[in-house]
């Protein structure tokens, strides 16, 4: 656990993620009395802003939460008040002294360290703070995504960063595990009876993730085309969820338990290469067309360029083991889509005869349907009797059993996923943070696939913006008698 910190270090504090997730997660933290007393911010910038220009970036961002929860502005004043801005130039660690003062004057107790900035700067940034006397004991250091391109890029920062900060004080964000639901699975499957005697390949007839986006590129010309759905969602956020689904049930709730388990799942995924790439994947890119009955441009016309990228994907994955053998876990990610929703749907097996053969539409196998966003659900799908004298028996209809936690836990406020992250980081409680072993066991599937669509020349599928992605999409599920569940 450590010494819980009371000073933040937020490199790339101007920045958009800073500015759209990790400044409003704070700020919702101290609105609702859970940042410790004393905690003292300091951010970095690209432009040497100074404390006034720090804290106006953080004003202009948190005015919207301020009108939004019906806050005292006073409350903006003591948050702001506790943000300094300190310069460091990546590119030449030597620029740290200062910063090392500064922080050193003004702390006592746990420091944390987050890297909201490009990969490529982490390396010479560590060095920095290293010089400067920031890497003992009493730091943590949190790293943002993209950890990497691929296995070997992901494996060099892993070393630079192992080089100065070992892995029990390396927190690996992935947000998803931020979120209050893919917790909640966690609670689900482990708090309760009622599912594990099922949760296995005798139970469940197929498992699908879906992480769908209404927005297209939103002008990170520069990260996503380099990058594309696979490695932007799979390889992190939805094999994420996938081990949390599959994993097996962990000693305890605690960092390595739970870690331990989920890359035992990843290290089970069937690899799908060359040879499967053309069967198991379908990689799409959008053209133009509407969202929400609004035209949109297509990708290209986005970037202004023509580009091989892909916006969609969807794959059908296997987890080679005893528990999942022959279960599909169909995932599939993309921009421009009908919807915005991140959901996973457990579909049971059907009952093996049905005694009410023609007394009713066909029996539907169970699904638990959890809803990750936008509404934050649990859901069981059931068959039960339609009320009513139906002539000759009784008639059957499916009806949904709802856990909504709008409903059970009214009261309480929907969170940002970071502020779970930050608290558990202020703490020094690792448990949803992603360890080494679990991101490189993600590359490593990642690269089969990628190597197996260069070498099958696959190209994006242009499917039409505001459609569930290409025809072949719907075809790689209709092929096992398995719909999409929109
Ligand atoms: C990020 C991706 O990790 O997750 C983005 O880089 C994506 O491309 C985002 O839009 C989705 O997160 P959420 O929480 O909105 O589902």
């Amino acid at each position: 656990m450590g010494t819980p910190a009371n000073t933040l270090l937020l490199f790339g504090v101007t920045g958009d993620l800073s500015r759209r997730m990790l400044l409003p997660s704070l700020f919702n933290l101290d609105a609702d009395g859970l940042l410790p007393e004393g905690l003292r911010i300091f951010g970095t910038a690209r432009q040497p802003i100074g404390d006034e220009g720090l804290r106006e970036t953080a004003r202009a961002a948190l005015e919207p939460i301020i009108a939004e929860r019906g806050l005292d502005r006073a409350i903006l004043d003591r948050f702001v008040g506790r943000l300094s801005y300190v310069a460091a130039d990546a590119s030449d660690p030597q620029s740290f002294g200062a910063l090392g003062d500064a922080i050193r004057d003004r702390a006592s107790g746990g420091i944390a360290i987050f890297l909201s900035t490009a990969p490529s700067l982490f390396e010479q940034t560590i060095a920095g703070l290293e010089l400067a006397g920031l890497a003992g004991p009493e730091t943590r250091l949190a790293l943002e995504k993209p950890l990497g391109q691929d296995l070997a890029s992901s494996q060099e920062i892993n070393d630079a960063v192992a080089r100065v900060f070992p892995e029990d004080r390396t927190f690996r964000i992935d947000h998803y595990l931020g979120k209050e639901t893919v917790q909640n699975l966690i609670a689900l499957r482990f708090g309760n009876v009622l599912f594990e005697p099922l949760w296995n390949a005798q139970g469940i007839d197929h498992v699908q993730i879906t992480v769908s986006e209404t927005v297209g590129l939103e002008g990170r010309t520069g990260y996503f085309d380099g990058m594309g759905s696979l490695r932007d969602m799979v390889q992190n956020h939805m094999l994420q969820l996938l081990a949390l689904v599959a994993m097996e049930a962990p000693t305890e709730f605690a960092a390595n338990a739970v870690r331990d388990e989920k890359v035992k799942v990843l290290r089970s995924l069937r690899p799908i290469d060359a040879s499967l790439v053309a069967k198991e994947t379908v990689v799409g890119q959008y053209v133009e067309g509407a969202v929400g009955g609004k035209p949109v441009p297509g990708y290209a016309d986005e970037l202004g360029a023509p580009s091989e990228t892909e916006t969609f994907v969807a794959i059908k994955a296997h987890v080679d083991n005893w528990r999942w053998h022959g279960v599909p876990f169909y995932l599939r990610t993309g921009k421009r889509l009908p919807t915005r929703k991140s959901e996973i749907v457990i579909q049971f097996r059907a009952v093996p005869h049905s005694i009410f053969a023609g007394r009713s539409a066909a029996l539907q196998p169970n699904r638990l349907i959890i809803s990750i966003q936008p509404d934050e659900n649990i859901s069981l799908t059931m068959m039960a009797k339609q009320p009513g004298l139906d002539r000759g028996g009784i008639r059957l209809r499916e009806v949904p059993l709802d856990i909504r936690s709008l409903n059970a836990f009214a009261d309480v406020r929907k969170r940002i996923a970071y502020e779970r992250l930050w608290i558990d980081l202020i703490e020094g409680l690792p448990t949803l943070f992603v360890r080494r072993d679990e991101v490189e066991a993600q590359w490593q599937w990642i690269d089969a696939i990628r190597e197996g669509w260069a070498v099958n020349g696959m190209a994006p599928k242009p499917y039409a913006a505001g459609t569930w992605g290409p025809a072949a999409a719907i075809a790689l599920t209709e092929r096992d008698g398995v719909s999409w569940h929109d």
